[in-house]
């Protein structure tokens, strides 16, 4: 370590001024979205961007992540905010650092493979809008997938940022398929296809030290681009590793600024700045900088997020990354999931399945859109099966991948699931073994025509286009045709530190008192707050009067209840409305469904197996269906399911519509 220590101390200051190092360790920030989708569900505004933009651009970043991931998919859905504009908003802040983002390759900021003419759409304009560096992954780690969107950020004059999505079979590097080999040849790849730089992306921080220490020495043997490290902290070694990667010569590495790192995000920077200074490798960043930045962060701006953070636990390690390799974001996804569907009991079994899954569908490594698939299937597996039949509601995705139409798996899928997923499949029941977008038919003008009259340029459409069902929705909200939902609104440093007050005041009893005797003085501006305090629910009015809040009643409510459904003769309880998600995009919040009385409509229910959000009816009122034949497509945690008709018969009455949010067991449709 000694020869890392050349400069002498007196040389050393806080601020940038110091002595430059011989070979400086660059940094992207992923505060502004790897940073808050990790932390607090990608919830992040643009308007809480802007305080610290102009401070961050004069840090000195390598560049900068804002785009890609969840938060395209995130900002339209639950923040009513063009996820375009974003872009174009912190580009006018952002003078000299180059944006980042992450792109699912073929896969762009969505969850399954796009057709050509859309992914060549989606970089030009995302290169139009002001992304500089694409950093392109394929969950697959299938660089087929990479062929289609690579020459277009070429032909922009882009950076390609070519990912290896790490992965293990084994607690540590090592075994048959993930070995130094596989990642070494995943790197000679990616410079074939001309990457300006590889990464390293280890999304659920798995890499340990003398890994990435062995990783990275051996790709820098063998190919001549820059490498990129990024690694989640969730197991807490990465820490560790960024300092071993220095060591092993790696160019850059992902942090975020201290208020938005640890736990599920990254290491924070300022450590990494001190554990530098001095050496050859120093980042050379002002420290002081930095801290005036976090100051803003944790002021006036973590606290209108607060109550998103997962944080009923003291310790900010996940011990169960090491021992399940699940990323932060899923495990939180199928503790949802679980305790949606009232079965949070099961996550030991969860834990169990999901190993078996992921090697019965060709030991993939678990990355958006992988996890997904892998996690919901495993959900659905625990839930579902039974001792006379394994995999009995397969998801399409699940279908989609044995198709091959997520590409080619590391090792061959269970011949057995593969043939039970493909049963009656819609693009055929021999899978495919080209690149999978070429079976693809282009999508572009379709949707350009469905979306007629409402978008107004090529970036509503693409919306659109990669999100038919919620961009349609967000389109409405944009142009006024539709009033958003309350729960899409900001909400002010006023409206957080109140609530937080509340919440305080509700745990100590106090709100509960107050009740019984302000009850009576319900005035016409109160404002309603829905606080949940672990698992008890209150209903909080908050009136105005004279400039100070007065609380004018509070509630222990009953969460509210969807309606249980009474044409099911022995319906289980319907679920209680679950507490604010605590981390990773959740599904859209459960709204109480129109009640349908078992005299309103004679037949056989198909009630919702989970909860969800209706993608399509297949079939309309007086359309006649056959026992197993699919009715209704519902999407939970990203994953769509098929839902067959229980009996052959007619349909009598449809209870909702696309888009509509369901609860557990609610009908979505009668069949007579
Ligand atoms: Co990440």
């Amino acid at each position: 370590m000694s020869e890392h220590n050349k400069v002498s101390m007196t040389t050393m200051n806080y601020s940038k001024d110091r002595e430059k190092a011989e070979n400086p360790l660059n940094i992207m920030d992923v505060t502004l979205r790897d940073g808050h989708q990790s932390l607090f569900a990608t919830r992040g505004r643009t308007e809480d961007m802007i305080p610290v933009a102009e401070l961050m651009d004069e840090v000195g970043f390598w560049a900068t992540e804002t785009w890609g991931g969840a938060t395209f998919d995130t900002m339209h859905r639950f923040l009513n905010e063009d996820p375009w504009e974003r872009i174009r908003t912190l580009k006018r802040y952002f003078k000299k650092t180059p944006f980042s983002m992450l792109l699912r390759a073929q896969n762009l900021v969505g969850y399954r493979n796009y057709a050509d003419d859309l992914a060549e759409a989606f970089v030009e304009r995302a290169a139009e809008n002001g992304m500089d560096v694409f950093r392109t992954f394929d969950a697959l780690n299938d660089y087929r997938n990479f062929e289609t969107v690579v020459p277009v950020i070429k032909r922009c004059g882009k950076h390609f940022q070519g990912c290896i999505c790490y992965t293990m079979t084994e607690p540590r590097l090592g075994g048959d398929v993930y070995n130094i080999d596989y990642y070494v040849n995943k790197a000679l790849a990616l410079e074939k296809m001309e990457a300006d730089t590889i990464c390293i992306k280890d999304m659920a921080g798995l890499i340990a030290p003398y890994d990435a220490y062995d990783i990275i020495k051996a790709i820098k043997e063998k190919v001549s681009i820059p490498v990129h490290l990024h690694s989640h902290f969730t197991s807490g070694l990465s820490p560790m590793s960024h300092l071993k990667a220095v060591e092993a010569g790696v160019d850059i590495i992902d942090t975020c600024m201290s208020p938005y790192a640890y736990r599920t995000s990254h290491p924070a920077i300022e450590p990494l700045v001190m554990a530098l200074m001095g050496t050859n490798r120093d980042i050379g960043f002002d420290i002081k900088q930095l801290a005036s930045i976090n100051e803003i962060l944790e002021k006036e701006i973590m606290p209108k997020y607060k109550h998103l953070l997962a944080d009923n636990k003291m310790s900010i390690v996940d011990i169960n990354v090491l021992l399940h390799q699940t990323p932060g974001g899923m495990l939180s996804n199928l503790i949802n999931q679980l305790r949606e569907m009232d079965a949070l009991d099961k996550i030991d079994e969860v834990y169990k399945e999901l190993p078996k899954v992921r090697k019965d569908l060709g030991q993939i490594p678990l990355v958006t859109p992988t996890s997904q698939i892998v996690g919901i299937q495993t959900v659905n597996n625990v839930l579902f099966d039974d001792e006379n039949e394994r995999y009995k509601m397969i998801t399409a995705q699940v279908k989609d991948l044995c198709y091959g139409l997520y590409g080619k798996t590391a090792v061959p899928i269970n011949s057995e699931v593969q043939k039970k997923a493909l049963k009656g499949y819609s693009r055929g029941e021999e899978p495919i073994t080209c690149r999978p977008a070429e079976v693809l038919e282009p999508e572009l003008a379709k949707a350009q025509e469905e979306v007629k009259g409402l978008a107004v340029d090529i970036d509503d459409e693409i919306l659109y286009a990669v999100y038919p069902v919620t961009g349609k929705k967000f389109l409405k909200w944009k142009y006024g045709k539709e009033e958003p939902p309350e729960e899409v609104k900001a909400r002010s440093l006023e409206d957080a530190l109140k609530e937080q007050e509340l919440v305080l005041k509700a745990r100590k009893g106090e709100l509960v008192e107050k009740a019984t005797k302000d009850a009576a003085e319900k005035g016409e501006n109160i404002r309603e707050f829905n606080v949940f305090v672990d698992d008890e629910y209150f209903n909080v009015g908050v009136e105005e009067i004279g400039g100070s809040p007065v609380i004018s009643y509070v509630q222990p409510a009953q969460a509210p209840v969807v309606p249980a459904m009474p044409v099911a003769a022995s319906a289980p309880a319907a679920p209680k409305v679950p507490a604010p998600a605590p981390a990773a995009p959740a599904p859209a919040p459960v709204k109480p469904a129109p009640a349908v009385s078992a005299g309103d409509v004679e037949g056989t229910p198909l009630e919702a197996p989970m909860p969800g959000m209706i993608v399509s009816y297949e079939k309309e009122v007086g359309d006649s269906v056959n026992q197993g034949e699919t009715v209704v497509i519902l999407e939970a945690m990203k994953m769509e399911n098929a839902l067959t008709a229980p009996k052959s018969g007619v349909i009598k009455s449809i209870n909702f519509k696309s888009g509509d949010a369901v609860a557990k067991n609610d009908v979505l449709c009668v069949i007579g």
